[in-house]
């Protein structure tokens, strides 16, 4: 294998799209010259590398995930030169960058698919999966629920059914093909020799489809992605894969191969609405349950956490039961849920409480894994329920209180979405140049806390142990690496808790309170009180 410096594992992501950050040339889109002006913001959140939703040629029925030509920047971002300016001034600021790689499926409006549904015969035609029937592989799920009646599609012209997992203009590639393995291969390169630092790789379980399986996480598939590995291993170094398995914590890390032939990294889906369901129940259980069902991961390897992304927050990876519990409780309004999960951001999931946002920030900055902050999330933005899909959640970043929030100066008819303008997220309120002159702001409490987990490996590398106080409403635990420990404390209520916590292995020790910047009394032999207000937590240094 080359060098690997092993960055990714210590490394805090920013996930933005950038049509919704800021407009260069007032056309009412973000776009790569408007961003480069924002790099010294997203520089100083603390952040190490930034995560680009598709940025390509698309007609955008899925917001770029529908990819019309890979070797392009869809023209309302700007042109090829302007990325490579964006990304060669991100890498001066010490920023890395990873764009999404889309595999599964293309646009229809892309020419493969074009010349492929052109005549059975095209040269192309087995680029995609064809059936003459639209009831091959009737056990697997559909994931677009709310829109899609089936994975099948008729192809009036040429009268045979073509596969998808998600909008029917969005047609899957087939993997049995070796000319679209290659294909793909080189797609990689072609982003890769420009300098970009690896990839977020979208939707990767469902490659390939067989008989009597649900398609999902077949060997063939986990043989491409290895092969996707090797193929970056061998021609570049420093580069890393991030894998999207909307899966369970045990066939996620089966992505891991292992530890040097499949992926870096994978997101940890589950985990996530078990942290606002702890949350809501005020009750670690949920949390402790998932992680001690997380098995370990090889040493190359790192989860990514999340609290929300550009998605619906997904509740495909809980209980029929938890999941209506946790539509009732966060979706009351049936416009917040979309397909099988809940299409709100971070503030107004948590009625925009301030000690529940920052109480949830705080588990992702502590808990296993690299963390990944969704743009806007960082100064609490709201969401716009009354937009389609899921462009309710990205909305142009709120930049000050000035026209159209600073994002653009074209006239606000033309925006490519309308800024948030409520009473209690609108940005008149909401914006990042309001936070900046507000030091007991949201925005510099998560400056601080990303500043503060990076002074230390410990939050990214070290063990997990969770305390057990008797009070199921503190979530406590230890992380370690080498001499150091630091005990991460949560009060999941909206209560004062004192909790006496079984610290006797570090008896002698002074805590000191990262956060606060203040040393505790030393721990003795008895059990150790540790005071949180309502939804309060605490960060520990033991050692
Ligand atoms: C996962 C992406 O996060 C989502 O936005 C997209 O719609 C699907 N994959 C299909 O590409």
């Amino acid at each position: 294998m080359t060098e690997q410096s092993h960055w990714y594992k210590d490394a805090i992501f920013y996930e933005l799209y950038v049509r919704a950050f800021a407009d260069g040339n007032g056309d009412g889109n973000g776009d790569f010259r408007g961003l480069i002006t924002k790099l010294d913001y997203i520089q100083s959140l603390g952040v190490d590398c930034i995560w680009l939703l598709p940025m390509y040629p698309s007609p955008l029925v899925d917001d770029g995930y529908d990819i019309a030509g890979y070797f392009d920047i869809h023209r309302d971002y700007g042109t090829l030169d302007d990325f490579k300016a964006f990304l060669e001034a991100a890498h001066a600021r010490g920023l890395r960058v990873i764009t999404d790689l889309v595999l599964n499926h293309t646009s229809d409006q892309h020419p493969w698919f074009q010349a492929s549904r052109n005549s059975r015969v095209d040269a192309k035609r087995d680029y995609y999966v064809w059936s003459d029937t639209d009831e091959k592989y009737p056990e697997v799920r559909i994931i677009f629920l709310d829109t899609e009646p089936s994975n099948w599609t008729l192809d009036e012209r040429t009268g045979q059914y073509f596969w998808h997992r998600f909008y029917k203009e969005q047609p899957d590639l087939n993997y049995d093909n070796p000319e679209v393995q290659a294909a793909m291969l080189d797609v990689m390169s072609f982003w890769l020799d420009m300098g970009i630092d690896g990839f977020r790789a979208d939707a990767v379980p469902y490659l390939f489809e067989r008989e009597g399986t649900n398609g999902e996480n077949l060997p063939e598939t986990h043989a491409y992605l290895k092969r996707v590995r090797a193929y970056l291993d061998q021609h570049y170094s420093d580069r890393i894969l991030l894998a999207e398995a909307n899966q369970w914590p045990e066939e996620v890390v089966e992505y891991f191969g292992t530890g040097e032939d499949e992926f870096h990294m994978g997101f940890h889906f589950p985990v996530m609405p078990r942290l606002y369901m702890a949350l809501r129940q005020g009750d670690r259980t949920p949390v402790v349950e998932i992680m001690r069902h997380t098995p370990p991961i090889p040493d190359g390897c790192q989860w990514c956490m999340f609290l929300r992304n550009h998605d619906e927050l997904t509740l495909e990876m809980v209980t029929e039961e938890e999941r209506q519990w946790m539509w009732q409780e966060y979706a009351p309004d049936p416009r917040m849920r979309l397909n099988l999960g809940i299409r709100r951001r971070l503030a107004p999931l948590v009625d925009n409480d301030r000690r529940r946002i920052e109480l949830l920030n705080s588990l992702l900055f502590t808990l296993p894994g690299a963390p990944i902050v969704y743009y806007g999330d960082e100064i609490g933005m709201g969401d716009n329920i009354w937009l389609h899909d899921r462009n309710g959640v990205r909305t142009p970043m709120q930049w000050n209180d000035g026209p159209n929030a600073g994002f653009s100066n074209a006239p606000a008819d033309k925006l490519y979405a309308p800024i948030i303008d409520d009473p209690t997220y609108g940005y008149k309120r909401i914006n990042v140049a309001g936070q900046e002159a507000d030091a007991t702001s949201l925005l510099d409490t998560m400056r601080h806390m990303i500043h503060t987990r990076k002074e230390s490996l410990v939050f990214s590398r070290g063990v997990l142990e969770f305390l057990e106080p008797e009070d199921t409403a503190i979530l406590a635990y230890l992380r370690r690496y080498q001499d150091e420990v630091v005990l991460a404390v949560h009060n999941l209520v909206d209560e004062e808790r004192r909790t006496a916590l079984n610290l006797y292995s570090y008896a002698g020790a002074a805590p000191y309170d990262l956060l606060a910047g203040a040393t505790l009394p030393i721990i003795g032999h008895s059990p150790y009180e540790v005071d949180l207000p309502p939804y309060g937590y605490r960060w520990l240094k033991l050692a």
